[in-house]
């Protein structure tokens, strides 16, 4: 919750009146959280993501490993590239990344594979899937000198992706957290579903309801990932969420990938610790000027709102629609596998004049491997259509994860 001490973003008031309106119109008068979740960060002029490009980085509301520097892009570029060799060098090699934010990521890859492996380079088709008019507008921007120098890029929505139409790697950082998901709360009736209803006052448009679940694909998702929330092992108000979009979006893009990987970046546990009965709360978490809460009905389109990732249910997920899983692993292992530590000796060992640009730097690089912090995010790869030749061990999933309980 917010504190007394922290001052409040704005309401959005447009914004509140059409969910509202929305609600007012809706059968018993509520909507799913993952409706509403999905109007204040998606709504096409209001919504959070949507409205403006500015939210993310230093000076907005949360930074990604996009905004520690050019290394994260750099060293996935280098995974990538160990990617195009295993499947045989294809042409087109087929980059997807969805949900590229300001577009950081996908300049860094370009930049490496330029610089370090310009026989891969002209080979790939390097598609965006974007979903905020905002964000979009600033990544083509970005990658326009790219394009330029004749680089095809492409932006498109999953739905134009022909099935099968994808021969490389389709790969995310922080765009699973960023789908709606479902709330369910234990209740003396059983496992009900949290929907978002009118408020009572002016200051407060959005009060919680309870009801039926709004989709068996609730209840199958916790049984796919082998949880049953009831008691006694779970306390009454225990509260957690589903990602059913996650869950949808990996059943389109198995169908759409013929050949290669799939590599998910994001904060989250498998199973047995995301849906741990003392995590009673569930994940869910909004982010307002690098501050964080737990008040989703709180000025809405204004804040991010964000959930932590169930690993086992990707690969559930996958597994069922013909994805193998082929590793999953820790940011910080990820990405000292491909070379960070190579980095920070490197810094340690220049002779450079501007001593506090080394320090900054070598503070992002060890940011990106925190144990604490992003270096716990999971990163997890799939894969569709490789005979056991190119089942190769990939260099980013050298290191096995470390054991957490
Ligand atoms: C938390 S941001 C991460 C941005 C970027 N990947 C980074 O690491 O800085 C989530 C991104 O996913 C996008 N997004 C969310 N849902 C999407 C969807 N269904 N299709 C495409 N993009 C989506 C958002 O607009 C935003 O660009």
């Amino acid at each position: 919750m917010f504190t007394s001490r922290m001052p409040l973003p704005p309401m959005e008031s447009a914004l509140t009146q059409r969910l509202q309106s929305a609600i007012a119109a809706a059968p018993d008068y509520r909507i799913t959280f993952a409706e509403f979740m999905d109007w204040a960060l998606y709504d096409p002029q209001a919504g959070y993501y949507s409205a403006s490009a500015r939210q993310l980085g230093p000076q907005g509301d949360f930074i990604t490993a996009a905004h520690l520097g050019h290394d994260f892009g750099e060293l996935l570029g280098e995974q990538l590239a160990e990617m195009w060799h295993h499947l045989d060098c294809p042409t087109p090699f087929d980059i997807v990344e969805l949900g590229p934010g300001q577009g950081l990521i996908a300049a860094d890859v370009l930049n490496q594979l330029a610089r370090q492996h310009p026989q891969c380079l002209p080979a790939v088709r390097y598609t965006l899937v974007e979903r905020s008019p905002a964000l979009m507008a600033m990544q083509q921007q970005r990658l326009a000198p790219w394009q330029r120098q004749g680089c095809e890029i492409r932006w498109c929505d999953l739905s134009e992706i022909a099935p099968d139409a994808v021969e490389g790697c389709i790969f995310s950082n922080e765009w699973v957290d960023a789908l709606p998901v479902h709330r369910v709360v234990l209740t003396e009736v059983g496992l009900q579903e949290q929907y978002v209803t009118l408020g009572s006052t002016p200051d407060r448009p959005f009060a919680f309801t309870l009801g039926p679940l709004s989709d068996p694909a609730i209840a199958d998702d916790l049984a796919m990932v082998g949880v049953q929330i009831a008691p006694p092992a779970y306390p009454l108000g225990y509260t957690t969420e589903v990602n059913l979009a996650a869950l949808d979006g990996l059943a389109q893009l198995a169908r759409r990938l013929r050949r290669g990987y799939l590599l998910t970046v994001d904060y989250g546990y498998p199973a047995h610790r995301y849906y741990a009965p003392s995590r009673s709360q569930g994940t869910l978490q909004c982010y307002w000027q690098q501050r964080h809460h737990d008040d989703p009905l709180y000025a809405v389109g204004q804040q991010d709102i964000t959930a932590h990732v169930d690993f086992t249910a990707l690969e559930r997920q996958g597994e069922r629609c013909g994805l193998t899983t082929l590793g999953f692993t820790q940011q910080g292992l990820f990405l000292m596998a491909l070379g960070l530590g190579d980095r920070l000796s490197a810094i340690a060992q220049a002779k450079t004049a501007d001593i506090n640009q080394a320090l900054r730097r070598r503070d992002a690089l060890h940011r990106l491997i925190d144990p604490t912090g992003l270096g716990n995010f999971g990163v997890l790869v799939q894969g569709k259509g490789l005979d056991a030749a190119v089942h190769k061990p990939l260099k980013g999933w050298a290191v096995p994860p470390l054991t957490l309980v």
